[in-house]
């Protein structure tokens, strides 16, 4: 199965940093989501946290129990935002690669609130790393929806960019954060990124490398091209990136996020080889 449908569910919170009280009526409501979706066993238990909690019962892994009710006591709920924008995170325990998200908003006219947020993927733990204004090369963005969110329904949004990593992180804009589920779908990262080339064409460039004077490259060690390439389609704005075989001061894949003139930014160098993405 090359498109692995995965649902993350939050079975009895065992493993979350909430604690979650199952009432009866969700217990059965759990039973019924075993038995539609008993494929997705293995994707249960996911940690999640967020930003702070507004009141009792209003943990962050109501936002991945599975249950799909969009009254307000059936959503994880933040405080309003201060030092930190509102968070909510999922760890996935695995790597992924992740290609969409779905998420089911309150229903009362708080669900306005649910706007301007932005889905982002980490490889680390973002936790001590969630501030405004955050590097974007810490982290790949998913998705950044700019609209406010449809009261008691679900956005469904595909990423802009097929994203690899083991948290996912959704900030909301200078708002409170309430989610009534978060569903995230995509592939378990097996090394290779298969998927990455059959979508995007990478051109080459042999002997030259971009060296724009205006564009600090990112300068990385890597196995070979395909993790070169793996770096840039994770790096927002990557749109090229040069790579040799041979390591020159531990470097032999340089990142690109600006646009290259094809005739001015390069030299010359039989050791390197610039590619750019094409879609
Ligand atoms: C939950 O929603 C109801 C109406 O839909 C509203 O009266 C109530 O204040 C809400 N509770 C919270 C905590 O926002
Ligand atoms: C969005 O996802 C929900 C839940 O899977 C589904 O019921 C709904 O039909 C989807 N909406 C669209 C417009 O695809
Ligand atoms: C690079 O910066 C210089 C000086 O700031 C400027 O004159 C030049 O036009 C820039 N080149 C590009 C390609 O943006």
């Amino acid at each position: 199965m090359t498109f692995m449908w995965m649902k993350l569910l939050l079975f009895f919170g065992f493993w979350n940093i909430d604690k979650k009280v199952v009432t009866l009526a969700k217990l059965l409501y759990f039973i019924g989501e075993i038995i539609f979706h008993v494929f997705a066993f293995s994707f249960w238990n996911k940690p999640t946290r967020q930003a702070s909690e507004y009141g009792k019962g209003l943990i962050s892994s109501n936002a991945v129990d599975g249950s799909v009710m969009n009254d307000n006591n059936s959503c994880s709920h933040t405080t309003y935002p201060t030092d930190t924008p509102n968070w909510l995170m999922v760890d996935l325990e695995a790597e992924y690669e992740i290609t969409s998200i779905k998420v089911l908003n309150r229903q009362d006219k708080a669900g306005d609130r649910l706007r301007d947020f932005t889905v982002s993927v980490w490889q680390y733990d973002p936790g001590p790393h969630i501030k405004y204004n955050m590097v974007d090369t810490e982290y790949c963005i998913c998705v950044h929806y700019p609209n406010t969110a449809e009261r008691g329904t679900w956005t469904n949004l595909t990423c802009t960019k097929i994203c690899m990593g083991r948290f996912v992180l959704f900030v909301n804009n200078l708002d409170y954060l309430s989610i009534c589920e978060l569903e995230i779908f995509g592939d378990i990262y097996n090394g290779c990124s298969t998927r990455y080339l059959s979508e995007m064409n990478i051109k080459k460039v042999v002997g030259k490398r971009s060296s724009s004077p205006n564009c600090t490259l990112l300068p990385y060690e890597v196995a070979n091209v395909y993790e070169c390439i793996h770096q840039c389609l994770q790096m927002n704005n990557c749109i090229s990136f040069n790579y040799g075989p041979n390591l020159i001061n531990t470097v032999n894949c340089q990142l690109v996020r600006c646009f290259s003139h094809p005739k001015q930014d390069f030299t010359v160098d039989s050791d390197w080889i610039w590619r750019y993405l094409s879609h």
